[in-house]
């Protein structure tokens, strides 16, 4: 729904397809899901440095990071979660569109959001990275120090504690990063591209 009248689509004459051949790689969108202190950021970026070895053009939209620009008008309700969910959700479209590999790490929290970010993408575009691990975990991690300040009530509405968060029915790739050391969750991200053919990976060998 848009709220202006009188607007045109203008079609670029270099498609997405024409893009992607000349990458030689397709584009999707890695769309990372988790509390905060997962490790979903942290993978993100060792797999757009694992893909940028491979020559390979990446680009990860970091949740915290968005929020100091595009994103520097949202807070933490729903409603500004859901608002923040749905720009990162058209970025990454223009991202795929222009042929990148997009990796987004956000807690992204309710499911619904999500879905319509995929829903927003064609079949294969979205692939749902749940990185599920345990909020205890995350909480003893406590890298920000804000589960302490949340426990405090210094900090109302947090994931996890209390405000909720709803896992992915049938995400495309499970990590829990309390029983998998970083590596091992870069190369199941890796893997399953190349499995499912976005990209071919030069092997060991060639290296
Ligand atoms: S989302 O829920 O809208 O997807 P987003 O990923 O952009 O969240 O931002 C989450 C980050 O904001 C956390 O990693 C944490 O550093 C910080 N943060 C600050 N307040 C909150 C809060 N109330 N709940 C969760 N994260 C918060």
């Amino acid at each position: 729904m848009t709220k202006s009248e009188n607007i045109t689509w203008h079609h670029s004459q270099v498609s997405k397809e024409r893009r992607q051949a000349l990458n030689h790689h397709k584009s999707v969108v890695l769309w990372f899901t988790g509390l905060s202190g997962s490790g979903k950021s942290t993978i993100a970026n060792a797999v757009e440095k694992a893909l940028f070895d491979q020559q390979i053009g990446s680009y990860v939209l970091d949740g915290d990071n968005m929020r100091f620009g595009l994103n520097s008008n949202l807070g933490f309700s729903a409603e500004d979660r859901e608002e923040n969910i749905r720009r990162i959700g058209e970025v990454a479209k223009l991202f795929v569109d222009a042929g990148v590999i997009t990796l987004t790490a956000f807690i992204s929290p309710y499911r619904a959001d999500r879905d319509k970010v995929r829903e927003n993408l064609e079949a294969d575009e979205f692939i749902e990275v749940f990185v599920d691990t345990p909020l205890e975990v995350c909480e003893q991690r406590d890298v920000k120090q804000l589960y302490a300040k949340a426990r405090r009530g210094e900090i109302k509405g947090f994931t996890g504690i209390d405000a909720p968060y709803e896992a992915p029915l049938n995400p495309e790739i499970t990590i829990d990063t309390s029983k998998q050391p970083l590596a091992d969750s870069v190369k199941q991200v890796l893997t399953y591209l190349a499995d499912h053919n976005y990209v071919s990976l030069a092997t060991a060998d060639e290296n």
